[in-house]
């Protein structure tokens, strides 16, 4: 017979003989109390937290350096990855261009192949100018605006594209 009321021990002497504590009834809804305490603690501090960090501060700036164009300008003949704000770089001929590398699809990031661009997501393939080709992706890559800053960086404007791939070239030489 349990010695409390509402005890699960039923009897202190077998704890002593196991060498084992036993787990009473109000140990146990402390616990799982305390659990639920700390549960709600958690969510009350994600939301708060989540007010006052909001997503916009996590989202990189739609204009971002490049950097100085004479530093670019050993990158010739290259064209990189930059996954921090998802675009190609490519230097070519004295001139740089940025590419977004969002898929039009439904905003994967593609990869660089042999014949262009391949979207992992759903196959869409544009070619080397960001032209679509192929696949569910209904609008080509398109290009950002680049332009020299005060600093003399040269600055990339996500927000102004460019449809025209020749026309997205910037000229380095200072
Ligand atoms: S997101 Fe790229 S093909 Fe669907």
């Amino acid at each position: 017979m349990p010695r409390y009321r509402n005890s699960l021990k039923w009897d202190d002497d077998d704890d002593k003989k196991t060498g084992k504590a036993s787990l009473t009834r109000r140990t146990f809804l402390a616990i799982i109390g305390f659990g639920a305490l700390a549960g709600v603690v958690h969510m009350t501090m994600s939301t708060v937290l989540g007010f006052l960090y909001p997503n916009a501060l996590k989202t990189p700036p739609s204009v971002f350096s490049l950097g100085r164009p004479e530093d670019l300008l050993k990158m010739e003949g290259t064209k990189m990855f930059i996954s921090k704000q998802k675009v190609f770089i490519e230097v070519a001929g004295g001139k740089v261009r940025v590419q977004t590398a969002v898929c039009t699809h439904l905003g994967c990031t593609v990869n660089m192949v042999d014949t262009g661009y391949l979207c992992p997501c759903h196959g869409s393939t544009y070619d080397k100018e960001g032209l679509n080709t192929g696949g569910p992706a209904p609008k080509p890559l398109v290009y950002f605006s680049v332009y020299p800053g005060a600093s003399g960086d040269l600055l990339v404007d996500k927000n102004k594209k460019v449809e025209i791939p020749a026309k997205a070239w910037k000229g380095l030489k200072v």
